[in-house]
């Protein structure tokens, strides 16, 4: 038996808001190309994925401009979109809300539909950092709050100290090579109705050069990519959100759903290093 149990939906409850999207997100780390990413944005829109992640970070901002472009492009509810402000933003309401401000200014928009703390601040407490996340939400800046680089017991403790906002995910590094959040967050996100939005999924391309995946895909008709892709979505509570700006990699993204893996090819992987 697979460590958990299989979630055959492509489409994902953001934490317990009743809300769905779609298995499969878009990343927008490290553009090369604003116009060849442009173009690929859309085209995942028009195949079906409904949520994006960003940040103020990215880029130093251009990534969520060009967020905003393809917003416009394709009609601002047509997205679900993600962004983090820098943890010291945190430390304070007003700088916090300055940064949150700055960052829909690039995207063109009124209110995000989820904003993270980037990783974990080491000055301000987590009860203060919540305290600050929370106000953004107060304030109408955003629909909802979350987190990311929190480990369980982080996010433990920032589940303690919300009020009026619950945090809706955790966005974390998980990928078939990384396994961390199998090791008690996924769990913990399992039975809190947190979301775990699993970040350098394609291990910045490595996972098509893996045998084990090659061999696996093969039976399916399918890529490494998509094996690797299949493989955090059949987690309960898990969104992938690959990055590419190539029109033909979208394809491949999108084909990652829609089926499973069956269960002894979880195994398989959950048994395998790199
Ligand atoms: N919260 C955090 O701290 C954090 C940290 C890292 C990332 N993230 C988010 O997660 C997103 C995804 O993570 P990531 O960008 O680090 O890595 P990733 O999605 O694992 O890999 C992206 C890289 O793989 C290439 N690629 C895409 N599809 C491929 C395929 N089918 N075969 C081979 N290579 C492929 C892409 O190149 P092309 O563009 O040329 O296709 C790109 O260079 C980021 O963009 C960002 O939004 C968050």
């Amino acid at each position: 038996m697979p460590l958990f149990p299989i979630d055959t939906s492509d489409r994902k409850e953001i934490g317990r808001t009743g809300e769905k999207v779609s298995a499969i997100g878009l990343g927008t780390w490290s553009i090369r190309d604003p116009h060849r990413a442009f173009e690929a944005l859309v085209y995942a829109v028009e195949l079906g994925i409904d949520n994006i992640d960003t940040a103020e970070m990215y880029g130093d901002g251009s990534a969520e401009e060009l967020v905003g472009r393809v917003l416009r492009a394709v009609g601002r509810e047509k997205l679900f979109v993600t962004t983090k402000l820098l943890p010291h933003r945190f430390r304070d309401e007003d700088l916090a809300e300055k940064a949150m401000r700055a960052s829909l200014r690039r995207l063109g928009v009124k209110t995000v539909d989820l904003v993270l703390i980037h990783w974990p601040d080491t000055i301000a407490s987590i009860e203060k950092q919540i305290r600050v996340l929370e106000s953004l939400a107060e304030k109408g800046y955003t629909r909802y709050i979350g987190v990311s680089n929190f480990d369980a017991a982080l996010l433990e403790e920032a589940l303690s100290y919300t009020r009026k906002h619950e945090i809706v995910a955790d966005q974390v590094h998980y990928s078939v090579a990384h396994r961390e959040p199998e090791r008690g967050l996924l769990q913990l996100a399992i039975e809190r109705g947190v979301t775990l939005q699993a970040y350098t999924p394609l291990e910045r391309g490595m996972v098509a050069r893996y045998d084990l995946l090659k061999k696996i895909g093969e039976k399916y008709g399918k890529t490494p990519a998509q094996v690797a892709l299949n493989y955090l979505i059949s987690r309960p509570r898990v969104i992938a959100i690959p990055k590419t700006e190539r029109k033909e990699r979208v394809e491949e993204i999108v084909g990652a759903m829609g089926w499973r893996l069956k269960p002894e090819d979880i195994e398989a992987i959950e048994a395998w290093r790199p």
